[in-house]
């Protein structure tokens, strides 16, 4: 049995998608490769909403996190501020101390997002924190971060403001320009419906001209900015927008993937995203699950449900052997706690709603949780019926 993807990425991948990708591969130089990269990096730019500098990366979304920290950081004992709402929150401050970063960490309550007061007060015990790091959508607790707040008080303390969008580009909003983001990392297997192996980051100047300001080197060639810029600019008029050979068809599918997302226009999408994270987020209410996320900070992508004690693998288990259905578990602290159902991209819609949630009653009627199927997609019918 196909297994159909409702864990929170990679997600189900938009047919037109595997069409681009079984087309003859083309080669990472000339003229016509570097207008289409060039293409793929403005429509980038307008999911981003930025006019700064843009590349999309053959590397995993930590990968591209990593070379922001190899960038900011020149010597131990660097202080930076790191946010955590979870897995992704944490391992973020785990690559900041491997590389000698004094991590100053604001751990928000499970479930909630950040503590405005509590990052102001860090900010001014410590003045000398070079940077604050946070997770936009934190996919493990399914807590989408006020980033607009955060990024007032970095801009009004003048520190560099990275941030983690890899869950929830191109399905939440995002301003990197309005709202002052330095660093963004962006994905291509999740809310966009595309496949892993390329990563879209955003750079402001901002960040740049601080890379510049360095008195030492950064430890690696390939992921110096200085260096990869320099490198694209020397390249690109011969159509080689990219210091290293790229995997083109990838590119070329995470294009297809933006270019409909443009289409579909930014605002509708995030409507959709939102209203059927409302819809989910009803009907597991209706089988008598609680969420994990506060409603305040519950994320439009994907919804972590709290599961009675020792069914966690089991729901999991049953509804891949009875229906092909594949959700997240939880990661970290709510290992064995929690189920996640990613609702990104192409999955957040009813036509897949329609499939896991009625699927999700009966397996929960089989384990004994509720007596009757039903009240769940009929409470998530009512959300999305609603105009
Ligand atoms: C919020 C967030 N950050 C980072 C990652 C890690 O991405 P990668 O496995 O591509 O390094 C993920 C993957 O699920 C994620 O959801």
């Amino acid at each position: 049995m196909r297994k159909v993807l409702f864990i929170p990425g990679p997600t189900e991948v938009d047919p037109d998608v595997l069409v681009e990708l079984s087309k003859p591969v083309m080669p990472h130089y000339g003229l016509d490769w570097g207008e289409l990269y060039n293409s793929a990096c403005e429509a980038s730019k307008k999911i981003f909403k930025t006019k700064e500098f843009v590349a999309l990366l053959p590397i995993p979304g930590s990968v591209a996190i990593e070379m922001s920290i190899l960038n900011i950081l020149e010597k131990v004992g660097e202080e930076v501020v790191n946010i955590t709402n979870g897995y992704f929150g944490d391992y973020q401050g785990e690559m900041l101390r491997w590389y000698g970063a004094k991590v100053l960490e604001i751990r928000n309550d499970v479930g909630q997002g950040t503590d405005i007061e509590a990052l102001k007060e860090t900010l001014d015990l410590n003045p000398r924190v070079k940077a604050i790091y946070s997770v936009h959508n934190e996919t493990s607790t399914g807590v989408a971060d006020n980033i607009i707040e955060i990024a007032k008080i970095a801009r009004k303390y003048d520190k560099l403001f990275i941030v983690d969008t890899i869950s929830s580009y191109g399905g939440m909003e995002l301003e990197f320009d309005a709202w002052g983001i330095d660093y963004a990392v962006g994905y291509a297997s999740k809310c966009l419906s595309s496949i892993n192996g390329i990563c879209p980051i955003a750079v402001s100047k901002r960040f740049l001209e601080r890379v510049k300001k360095r008195k030492t080197p950064v430890k690696s060639y390939y992921f110096d900015l200085q260096n990869y810029i320099r490198e694209v600019n020397k390249w690109s008029a011969i159509g080689h927008p990219h210091p290293t050979s790229v995997p083109t068809s990838v590119i070329r599918a995470f294009h297809i993937a933006q270019t409909k997302a443009l289409e579909e226009g930014l605002e509708e999408r995030y409507l959709r995203h939102r209203r059927v994270g409302e819809a989910y987020r009803a009907a597991f209410r209706a089988m008598r699950l609680d969420i994990l996320a506060k409603e305040k900070w519950a994320s439009p992508v994907v919804t972590a449900v709290k599961t009675p004690e020792g069914i966690e693998d089991k729901i999991r288990a049953l509804l891949l052997e009875r229906f092909g259905f594949m959700i997240g578990s939880g990661l970290g602290l709510t290992e064995g706690k929690v189920v996640r159902v990613g609702h990104m991209g192409i999955t957040a819609s009813p036509q897949y709603m329609i499939q896991l949630v009625p699927a999700f009653e009966v397996v929960l009627k089989d384990l004994g949780v509720v007596d009757k199927v039903g009240p769940g997609i009929e409470a998530a019918m009512k959300i999305l019926s609603k105009r």
